[in-house]
């Protein structure tokens, strides 16, 4: 049997009623029945400023290097990303940016892409418009290879997030569940060759 592959899910979004921590909820679910070994990520529990190089001067906060850390020991990763005017949320390039950014004097953190470097990415996308989100996918999957991270090919954008959900927060279409089965196999597939 395969050793469960650890697993990374986590959204663009700390809004309390976001569609994209749903989904991400909903993918933790189908990912964990699948075999794999889920760790649900809320951007919310983690105090990170705005980022700003003199802050970061003062010490890097405790906080981004526990982000340091969890990115670090997962190998693949799922992003639910929401779209804010056709790319992905200041909360996730704030959160991308302060944990690509080296530590001083810490021979552990210096390097900017650790954290980053060599990991599967799926990403996927929710909103409440037709297009579900894929605006921001394209702008987020380059900022995530140029971390030296491996963007799945499969990727998927849900539309009409208001419809997709039934009252448990599952997906209630088989389409879509479908899709994110196949963003979740193929990340899981390449993390297993590349272990
Ligand atoms: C500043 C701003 C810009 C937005 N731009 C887009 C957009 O370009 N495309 C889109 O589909 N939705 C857009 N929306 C709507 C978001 O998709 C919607 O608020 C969504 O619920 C946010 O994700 P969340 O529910 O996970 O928090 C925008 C919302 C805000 C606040």
């Amino acid at each position: 049997m395969n050793t469960p592959i650890p697993l990374l899910v986590f959204a663009g979004s700390t809004r309390e009623q976001s569609w994209n921590r749903k989904l991400a909820g909903a993918v933790g679910a189908i990912a964990s029945a699948e075999g794999a070994q889920v760790t649900r990520l809320e951007l919310a529990d983690f105090d990170v400023p705005l980022y700003n190089a003199d802050l970061e001067a003062k010490g890097t906060p405790r906080d981004v290097i526990r982000l340091k850390e969890i990115f670090h020991a997962h190998p693949a990763w799922i992003v639910c990303s929401p779209e804010y005017n056709g790319s992905y949320t200041g909360l996730l390039k704030n959160t991308i940016d302060w944990v690509s950014s080296p530590v001083k004097g810490d021979p552990q953190w210096g390097s900017g892409t650790k954290a980053f470097a060599g990991k599967v990415v799926g990403l996927m996308s929710t909103s409440p418009g037709a297009l579900g989100g894929v605006r921001s996918l394209g702008h987020l999957a380059p900022l995530l290879m140029n971390l030296q991270a491996w963007v799945a090919p499969k990727q998927f954008a849900m539309p009409r997030a208001m419809e997709a959900f039934d009252p448990d927060g599952r997906l209630s279409n088989e389409a879509h569940r479908t899709a994110v089965h196949g963003v979740i196999e193929q990340v899981l597939w390449a993390a297993r060759r590349f272990a």
